[in-house]
């Protein structure tokens, strides 16, 4: 991921390629948000202030890259870079402008105070304009998109957007709900964020016209490695620092929000202790003690359900590395696989 993958010499100029090709996604992101009114361009500098690890723009161009028909040919010539087009920037751009959007409205459903090492705007300028400021960046990915020019990729954008909330929606129905179960957990999961990445794996290879079939099995690919990589996400919601993660944490609890490791236990523990998971989580909604954190983490390591999240996040990565092991071999291939393996590796 961007700035945390220590790759080998040999795919130093893909990533140095991609790099660059972030640059020009943030400068068509920026600019596509210019409203020229000093109100909003102020909420939108706070947002382009702040930027993340960038997967999903990374993920559109390494698609593209991986995908190309001629990618191998290419690559042997050193004349990869004909692959990244104006239109490949922004197709990129557009899958961060809808995860950005995304992120601005849950901030308020989270009432998260930190986002990316900085305030989110919620936390900054109230919910009110948070709400507003998420429909901007939503209505902006959009036009960006159309811009392009191509009504495939606008039809798959959109459909995965109500897909993304259908999944959030989802979400806040179970909230609170004691009794969630796995295959409800990984619904939601798909949904809200393997739908998004999927689609970033998949559209930079429609793009460039790579086959369907192609295109059609690096949204499956992008799917598992969303899944595996909100797994972790919620691993570093339970157990990590928020200043490593540079977001707020605990929120899950808080909201009532029931993770993989929680849903484990409950369904792996025995009655008595069940009861006791079970009033620690109803008090993470209060606000848990240290003591109370600790104990709750204690009582998942005694039924492994830390590590059985870890193995489901891992099992999928592994089943998205078979997958792109068989695309092409190509520089952008290997550093596609690399990306994988970082999405369970990450401790942000
Ligand atoms: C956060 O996504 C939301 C989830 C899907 C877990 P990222 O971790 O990709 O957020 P940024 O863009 O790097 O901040
Ligand atoms: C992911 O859920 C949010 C979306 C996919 C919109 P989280 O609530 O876990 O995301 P973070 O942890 O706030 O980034
Ligand atoms: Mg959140
Ligand atoms: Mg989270």
């Amino acid at each position: 991921m961007r700035g945390v993958l220590d790759v080998p010499e040999a795919l130093v100029p893909v990533q140095g390629l991609i790099a660059d090709s972030l640059l020009s996604v943030e400068k068509v992101f920026d600019e596509h948000l210019a409203a020229e009114l000093p109100p909003v361009d102020q909420l939108c500098a706070h947002v382009e202030r702040y930027r993340g690890k960038m997967l999903r723009p990374i993920l559109v161009l390494l698609g593209a890259l991986s995908a190309a028909p001629e990618s191998a040919g290419l690559f042997e010539a050193g004349r990869e870079g004909e692959i990244v087009s104006d239109e490949l920037i922004r197709l990129a751009a557009v899958c961060e402008m809808v995860h950005m959007a995304t992120l601005v409205h849950d901030d308020v459903l989270d009432d998260a105070e930190l986002r990316r090492r900085g305030a989110t705007l919620n936390h900054l300028k109230g919910n009110e304009a948070a709400v507003i400021l998420g429909d901007y960046l939503i209505a902006g990915a959009y036009h960006l998109c159309a811009t392009i020019g191509r009504s495939d990729l606008s039809e798959r954008i959109g459909r995965v957007s109500m897909d993304l909330c259908a999944g959030e929606l989802l979400q806040l129905h179970h909230r609170g709900d004691l009794s969630l179960d796995e295959p409800t957990y990984f619904e939601i999961v798909r949904r809200k964020t393997g739908t998004l990445i999927g689609v970033s794996c998949e559209l930079g290879a429609s793009l460039v016209n790579a086959p369907p079939e192609t295109a059609g099995a690096l949204y499956q690919t992008g799917m598992r490695l969303g899944v595996a990589f909100q797994i972790r996400d919620d691993l570093l919601d339970l157990t990590g620092d928020e200043q490593r993660v540079g977001k707020s944490v605990r929120k899950d609890l808080e909201k009532g929000k029931l993770t993989l490791p929680l849903v484990h236990h409950l369904g792996a523990c025995e009655p008595m202790a069940r009861g006791r998971a079970l009033e620690l989580i109803e008090r993470g909604a209060r606000g848990m003690s240290d003591a109370q954190e600790r104990e709750l983490l204690e009582r998942l390591g005694e039924t492994g359900s830390v590590e059985y999240a870890e193995s489901r996040a891992r099992a999928l990565v592994s089943e998205a590395q078979g997958q792109i092991a068989t695309l092409a071999p190509t520089p952008a291939r290997s550093l596609l696989d690399a990306l994988a393996q970082a999405v369970v590796d990450r401790a942000l």
